[in-house]
């Protein structure tokens, strides 16, 4: 009786040793992937960016920044690999590629035409897109509240109707409004349509001049600026990345330039209500942070940026005669010093 007893007693000891290593052992399993995300492998980071203009780029600074903040370090717990387009899609394609032949775990992916590159090379790899203006439209989610794929992200959707609300209470004598964009950016495609529909409304005529790169701007905007009253752009990229051409041309011709985001405003645009760049930048850099720590795109709903600035350029409105009324100016951050 004795003797069975102690018997028993080593085999429940025996059978507690072996679930107790087989539980050991998961458990050193899930302390070597932390370990990897603690900085022994560091995770790679791939970061798309289409074109060199000042907002993609504060943009990925503030995501780059956030990160850090949150203990993801380039070159510590993270590998960055930060590779830019100089807006040519071939260069989009390959730098996509590249990115999943070497097996990112998340894709950063800064601007729509940059997120349709690196959502068409892989459907696994989570990606994840900075300041995308119509994501449904550009065919990345259909739903914005449920992605439901490996991408999600931040968007910087911005009114055509309140750019022009504005620009009506600044120059209210407008008839003809020249649209200024790039035609294949499908991100400037959903603003001018809201244009339009904002025109109809308003009894407004739109003149269009659609530009495929960025050597066309000059020509186009020249000869737009001899058939309106105001030029609007959307945000586009290729206008961005030659602003400066752009509005020289409209402030020759004393016609203003409403634009679509606040970096456009300070490179000589006239005035714009549009969001904040740099907090878009910080809520991407969430986002990735929180794929690093194993959430899925799936249930990430994509993220609209609330708080809207009316941005003018003071020296630009000088420079065609025109005041700029006191109740826009005291609400307004002027970016013409
Ligand atoms: N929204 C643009 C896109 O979807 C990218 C963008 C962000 C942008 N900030 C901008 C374009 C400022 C022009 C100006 O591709």
């Amino acid at each position: 009786m004795k003797k069975s007893k102690k018997r028993m007693a080593m085999l429940l000891a025996a059978m507690f040793a072996v679930t107790a290593l087989m539980l050991g052992l998961a458990g050193c399993g899930s302390d070597k992937d932390k370990g990897e995300a603690d900085g022994k492998k560091p995770l790679k980071v791939g970061i798309v960016q289409l074109v060199e203009h000042p907002s993609l780029d504060t943009i990925r600074e503030n995501i780059v920044a956030e990160l850090e903040a949150e203990g993801f370090k380039d070159g510590d717990t993270i590998t960055i690999n930060y590779q830019n387009a100089q807006n040519e899609m071939n260069n989009l394609k390959t730098i996509c590629q590249s990115l999943v032949a070497d097996k990112s775990d998340v894709i950063v992916a800064i601007t729509t035409p940059a997120a349709q590159a690196a959502f068409s090379e892989t459907k696994d790899i989570p990606i994840i897109f900075a300041a995308v203006t119509d994501p449904v439209a550009a065919e990345l989610v259909s739903d914005l509240n449920a992605p439901g794929g490996n991408i999600t992200g931040t968007s910087d959707r911005v009114s055509a109707a309140k750019i022009m609300d504005l620009a009506l209470q600044i120059t209210p004598d407008i008839k003809t409004i020249g649209a200024l964009y790039n035609s294949s950016e499908v991100n400037s495609q959903s603003v001018v349509a809201d244009l339009k529909d904002y025109a109809q409304q308003k009894g407004l005529t739109v003149r269009e001049a659609a530009v495929t790169n960025a050597n066309e701007i000059q020509q186009a905007a020249q000869s737009l600026a001899g058939k309106c009253d105001a030029a609007f752009s959307p945000i586009d990229n290729t206008v961005a990345s030659a602003m400066s051409v752009a509005s020289s041309e409209f402030i020759k011709a004393k016609i203003p330039f409403y634009v679509g985001a606040d970096s456009m405003v300070k490179d000589g645009g006239l005035a714009t209500f549009g969001i904040n760049y740099t907090v878009l930048g910080a809520e991407t850099g969430k986002m990735v942070g929180a794929v690093l720590n194993g959430e899925k795109t799936e249930a990430m709903p994509v993220k609209l940026m609330e708080d809207m600035d009316t941005y003018v350029n003071g020296k630009t409105a000088a420079a065609i005669g025109v005041t700029i009324p006191l109740n826009v100016s005291e609400m307004a951050t002027d970016l013409g010093a």
